[in-house]
């Protein structure tokens, strides 16, 4: 294993104050959100709306990596162009989802684990062969009433572990991502102990693996309020609440944090990621970056709506969300950058 290597890429992934753009929602989840807006849901719209993406002028110059489906890493542009090409040229590094969904946990009414170790080895060796150059694997943590068990955290925590070496292995940067779902009417402080357990678990489970922290990056959640809860945190508790879960729960050799954004509006995601890089970043050892795709790509979306005339606002729409990140991994995002 070349660590070294490893380290490079994860560092390259967030330089120049970048961030991940996940693009890799399966099959059935980009037919969801396609299917709320009339848009088809068919492999060429899919194909036609990954192109979108990848073809967004400047997108390298706030993205350093993107995470690319089994579907997508193996389509081309209308005029043949290799997805993963197009990419490399734009100065972003392809990445690819590795795991096969979130099933249920035998035993465990209502919980889950991440399925896809089997032959994954093979896999990688694949992706990598395609140019990937970092992986993702989604474990999924749900809080309710006696939720989530010690063994659902434990379960989803090893199948991180195990994977993550797997990748390391196949010399591609793990993005580990345990996240703790949004839904629900937990309080703030609910989330914040269900999420400091699980981190504590994934870590002892990738020390125990031989995980070198330098080549990975974590992707969790942010500290936040169940979904159906009446009133709203504010914007400053949030980036507490998840900075002072993060200091005690991450160690200082992993290079970078890249969140998810769990279905917060795109406006609040950049907001609370700024207000995490203003207020703490000089007691932080690590980056804070992101790592969104409904945060990033939304928006972009619900213009394009399947219309060839829509892309090129789309397009628009889609960087303007990239640089908003960029600008709160700076701490310098401001409401003002919505109103363009
Ligand atoms: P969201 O930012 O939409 O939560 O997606 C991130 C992701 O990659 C989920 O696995």
């Amino acid at each position: 294993m070349n660590v070294q290597q490893l380290e490079e890429t994860a560092q390259a992934l967030v330089a120049e104050d970048k961030g991940l753009l996940a693009m890799d929602e399966s099959n059935p989840t980009c037919n969801k959100r396609f299917a709320q807006l009339g848009i088809p849901q068919t492999v060429e719209a899919r194909r036609a709306y990954r192109e979108l993406i990848v073809t967004t002028p400047r997108l390298g110059e706030c993205i350093g990596g993107a995470i690319l489906y089994d579907e997508t890493i193996r389509q081309q542009k209308s005029d043949g162009t290799p997805f993963i090409k197009v990419l490399i040229e734009a100065g972003i590094i392809p990445g690819i989802k590795v795991d096969q969904g979130a099933k249920s946990l035998a035993g465990f009414p209502g919980e889950k684990v991440t399925e896809g170790l089997d032959g994954l080895r093979d896999r990688l060796a694949e992706y990598s062969r395609l140019g990937a150059r970092f992986a993702k694997w989604r474990a999924v943590i749900t809080i309710s009433e006696g939720v989530p068990s010690r063994g659902c955290i434990a379960a989803n925590a090893q199948a991180l572990a195990r994977y993550a070496a797997l990748c390391q292995q196949a010399g591609l940067v793990p993005v580990v991502e345990p996240e703790v779902l949004m839904d629900g009417d937990h309080t703030l402080d609910r989330c914040f102990e269900v999420t400091e357990e699980v981190l504590r678990e994934v870590f002892f489970q990738l020390y125990s693996q031989r995980v070198a922290l330098e080549g990975m990056i974590l992707k969790p959640n942010m500290v936040v309020l169940g979904l159906s809860c009446l009133h709203q945190e504010s914007v400053d508790e949030v980036a507490d609440a998840t900075v002072k879960c993060l200091l005690r729960t991450v160690p200082a050799a992993v290079p970078a944090i890249a969140f998810l954004s769990g279905g917060q509006s795109a406006e609040l995601a950049s907001a609370r990621l700024n207000a995490m890089n203003l207020r703490f970043t000089s007691r932080l050892p690590w980056a804070l970056a992101f790592s969104f795709a409904r945060a990033i790509q939304q928006p972009a979306l619900e213009l394009w709506k399947g219309h060839e005339a829509n892309v090129p606002a789309a397009k628009q729409a889609l960087f303007h969300r990239a640089r908003c990140n960029q600008a709160a991994r700076r701490g310098e995002y401001s409401a003002a950058m919505e109103t363009r």
